[in-house]
């Protein structure tokens, strides 16, 4: 069994509100999806990673990606939304079914090659797959316009972060079942199915760039690192 990553990358990140691609926005000198190639291909654990790029992307081509050989894959087969290019990846990338696929968005650079670790140790031999989650820390209010109609509680809540971690034929299955909503992760496609994803507690530090301000503290926890 190999443990394969994938990293949709075809998104235009259209809430940073900048013309450049989220996944292209510079951090301490490298855009920001080198940061997730990096702990993948540097993962001892993890044999091959794909990144999925829109067929149209001229970003890619603008930089050196030599360093990370020929473990690192590109296919040209981004979607319109965040399932398909993980559904069209899927396609293309050489597996045989069985093998884990570990999904990771171009938008969290903060991935480390622990926390890699951590999910595959605990999701490797269960049957289904999980992902890396941490418990909701904030009070959760529901609101009606502009006010709260209510406090929601927030105990057994968790928000999911990437990677996730399925076996290829589980993951094309559930993808391709769902006609009439579009998952925006693939664990609630694999919960279509019926089966309950594991949840590994993770770290906070693996959050996903959205708002210009995620932007600011990924670019100091990645400078930091710098010798
Ligand atoms: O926009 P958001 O942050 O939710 O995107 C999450 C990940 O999915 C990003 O890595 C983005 O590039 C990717 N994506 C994609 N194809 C799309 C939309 C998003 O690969 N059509």
């Amino acid at each position: 069994t190999q443990y394969i990553g994938l990293i949709p990358a075809a998104g235009s990140g259209s809430r940073m509100g900048v013309e450049v691609p989220k996944q292209y926005l510079d951090i301490a000198g490298h855009p920001m999806i080198y940061y997730a190639v990096r702990a993948m291909v540097t993962s001892p654990l993890i044999t091959a990673v794909y990144v999925v790029l829109a067929a149209d992307d001229s970003w890619w081509a603008g930089y050196n990606w030599c360093e990370f050989g020929d473990k690192l894959q590109v296919l040209r087969c981004g979607g319109a939304t965040r399932a398909e290019s993980v559904t069209n990846g899927l396609a293309a990338m050489s597996t045989d079914g069985k093998d884990w696929v570990l999904v990771h968005d171009a938008a969290r650079p903060c991935l480390t090659i622990e926390l890699i670790a951590r999910l595959i140790e605990a999701v490797g031999d269960t049957e289904i797959g999980g992902l890396l989650a941490i418990p909701v820390a904030d009070t959760l209010k529901r609101a009606s316009g502009v006010h709260v109609a209510q406090t929601e509680s927030r105990d057994g809540l968790w928000q999911a972060q990437t990677p996730q971690m399925f076996r290829h034929d589980l993951l094309q299955q559930a993808l391709s079942n769902n006609s009439d909503f579009v998952p925006t992760d693939e664990a609630s496609a694999v919960e279509a199915l019926g089966h309950h994803p594991l949840l590994v507690a993770a770290d906070s530090s693996n959050f996903k760039v959205t708002y210009p301000n995620d932007l600011r503290m990924a670019r100091l926890i990645l400078e930091q690192e710098i010798s």
